[in-house]
């Protein structure tokens, strides 16, 4: 089963969700559509029921994308929770490359269906499945993202005590107090400075 769009059938081409990824080169270019076989009692049970891709560029990640969109679609199609859940290595896996870990790269096309999948989210306004889907852990000792930090700075925990207080950054084994601080500014900055 082909799942690639042409250029010229991708620009009419409808789907919940899309998304787009260079490679890190910028010389390929992969886009991304699904659609979505939506439950609504059950959003967890949301289904990939058709995924397409296009691509512009060199030929040599062309291989990871094919495999990409047969594992997304295969068995009536993937849930959306697990296709959140892919990561490279199981891409190289399924086509039996043994990469080391420090030889290995990212696949544009795997990030192309994770902003397609947010973009579905954002479409279908589902807040809270937004949020988890764009959020990053940053104190793995206590498992706090970086929106926790900035939802905590917006209540006004703007120095760095008062947010490990109240989210428990930074309390374990400090290793991710430069992340939080990074935030911290980056947030000042973007207020104009918090008095
Ligand atoms: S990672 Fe945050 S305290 Fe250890």
């Amino acid at each position: 089963m082909n799942y690639e769009l042409s250029v010229q059938q991708a620009e009419t081409h409808m789907s919940d969700g899309f998304g787009k990824s260079k490679s890190a080169d910028a010389k390929t270019l992969i886009k991304t559509w699904i659609k979505v076989r939506r439950d609504r009692e059950i959003p967890e049970f949301d289904a990939i029921e058709e995924f397409k891709w296009s691509f512009e560029g060199e030929d040599n990640l062309r291989k990871y994308t094919e495999k990409l969109a047969e594992m997304l679609n295969e068995n009536g199609g993937m849930f959306i929770e697990d296709a959140l859940k892919l990561k490279e290595k199981d891409i190289f896996s399924m086509l039996n490359e043994n990469i080391h870990p420090q030889d290995m790269f990212a696949i544009p096309a795997l990030r192309a269906v994770k902003k397609a999948i947010v973009n579905y989210f954002e479409n279908t306004k589902q807040k809270e499945r937004l949020r988890k889907a764009t959020e990053t852990v940053i104190c793995h000792c206590r498992h706090v993202t970086d929106l926790d930090i900035q939802e905590a700075i917006e209540k006004g925990h703007n120095t760095l005590e008062s947010l490990s207080a109240v989210t428990g950054a930074g309390t374990g084994c400090n290793s991710c107090i430069g992340r939080v601080v990074e935030i911290l500014n980056r947030k000042k900055t973007a207020f104009g400075g918090i008095k």
